[in-house]
């Protein structure tokens, strides 16, 4: 993928910078709207994401691709593995992807992507893919609600210019393997979230099923077997949280 950089300084949000080109009609296929700032950063679930000047990486990726639209439960997968690769040529060993594309460290969160579509027109399918990165920061206020971490913070000294370059150049492999290999990008993802063979509680809306993970594909979904023995996949889009079970010695 070609990528085109548009720095902007302080900003609401660089997502919302990229809709305002996609509705401008100005955006084009690979556009990467930076900030050095976001006074109104946002992540999943209506949280907002803390973005202070010059210690994180806050980045939009402006999706246009040719129609059919493109699948959105594997780009958010797409997105977490080009999360997990990057942080992993900084030189962070220790990280895991937590559903769907939380990126944990030792239990704190280092980054996080999310992925949005305004008005989805399958003739003209757009998406923007927001990408935070807690790159220098020494330390967090104590009222974030979740307990994250930086590059910094977990002992690995770079720079915000670096952290994008890395970003970058793994969203463009993953987006490529998306197409090309698609099998071989959701066995990484299962390795990179410890999916492989784990015991989980999969939640949905209000539900949610146990089961052992026998199967993961970014098009038929999560496969269970559960406690009775049965085995069912399960849609991406509609996975909203797995959690592991712990297993208790018989
Ligand atoms: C999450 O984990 O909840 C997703 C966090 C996504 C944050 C990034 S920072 C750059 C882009 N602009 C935003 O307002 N949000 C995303």
């Amino acid at each position: 993928m070609r990528f085109e950089l548009i720095h902007h300084g302080q900003v609401d949000s660089t997502s919302e910078r990229a809709f305002a080109a996609i509705a401008a009609g100005t955006a084009r296929h690979g556009d990467v709207h930076i900030a050095t700032e976001q006074t109104k950063g946002r992540g999943r679930f209506g949280r907002a994401w803390h973005s202070p000047p010059g210690e994180g990486l806050y980045m939009s990726v402006v999706l246009l691709p040719p129609p059919p639209a493109w699948d959105a439960p594997a780009l958010t997968i797409t997105a977490g593995l080009a999360m997990f690769d990057a942080a992993a040529a900084l030189g962070v060993t220790q990280a895991r992807l937590k559903w769907p594309n939380d990126l944990m460290c030792d239990g704190c969160k280092l980054a996080g992507a999310l992925i949005e579509t305004r008005g989805l027109d399958p003739a003209h399918p757009h998406y923007v893919v927001g990408i935070g990165l807690n790159v220098g920061q020494a330390g967090f206020p104590p009222e974030l609600d979740r307990r994250p971490t930086s590059l910094a913070l977990l002992g690995v000294s770079t720079t915000v210019e670096a952290a994008l370059h890395q970003v970058l150049r793994a969203f463009s492999r993953r987006v490529e393997q998306m197409s090309s290999a698609p099998a071989r990008l959701a066995a990484d993802y299962a390795r990179a979230s410890h999916l492989d063979g784990a015991r989980v509680r999969v939640r949905f809306g209000e539900s949610d099923v146990a089961g052992d993970v026998v199967g993961l594909s970014l098009h038929e979904g999560l496969r269970l077997r559960t406690a009775a023995g049965a085995e069912q996949w399960f849609s991406l889009a509609v996975i909203r949280q797995i959690e592991p079970v712990r297993q208790t010695a018989e």
